[in-house]
């Protein structure tokens, strides 16, 4: 697994997650990201927030199917209200946007050392790391599933990856 960007600001992280709509996938990964970083005491020194590239959903909920998934798996999915992407959020530690097209994107309005925290979100994913997550908004039931497992798993080692650039005791007022 890639190291995690340091931090710009000691003993704290941000992380910014993209996709196109920011109604499926990542409202999902900000979502279950955000569940384990409170889980992993972290919630007072990371926060997670997401985006997407395209304007038609801006102040959304999260698509019903996505939030069916989340809530069938025992999380709260009714907060989620869409943003749009634009370049404040590569103020953030780490960009983890959700396909090649995202990428692209996101890359095309960074600089090249904003461009330099701006990952594939499954570059971290522990069992099939490097490819996309799919977009499930024009397919059925099972491809929200699938984010949901490729989100689980992903965001449980970056909770791992983030005690290590925010270690036990380096706490700021
Ligand atoms: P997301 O899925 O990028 O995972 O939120 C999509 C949501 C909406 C659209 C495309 C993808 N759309 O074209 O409206």
């Amino acid at each position: 697994m890639p190291d995690l960007p340091p931090p710009r600001t000691e003993g704290r992280y941000r992380i910014a997650l993209v996709c196109l709509g920011n109604i499926c996938r990542s409202p999902m990964a900000d979502v279950v990201l955000s569940a384990r970083v409170a889980q992993a005491g972290l919630a007072d020194r990371v926060d997670v927030r997401s985006s997407g590239t395209g304007d038609w959903h801006v102040g959304h909920p999260m698509d019903e199917r996505a939030a069916a998934t989340l809530t069938a798996a025992g999380y709260d999915a009714s907060r989620h209200r869409a943003q749009q992407f634009d370049r404040g959020w590569l103020d953030d530690d780490l960009v983890l946007v959700m396909d090649e097209s995202n990428l692209r994107d996101v890359v095309s309005t960074a600089s090249t050392t904003e461009g330099a925290r701006v990952r594939l979100f499954r570059d971290f994913d522990p069992v099939d790391p490097g490819g996309e997550v799919p977009d499930p908004y024009y397919g059925g039931a099972s491809g929200f599933e699938e984010v949901l497992a490729m989100v689980e798993r992903t965001a449980a080692a970056l909770v791992a990856a983030l005690h290590q650039v925010l270690p036990v005791g380096d706490r700021t007022p």
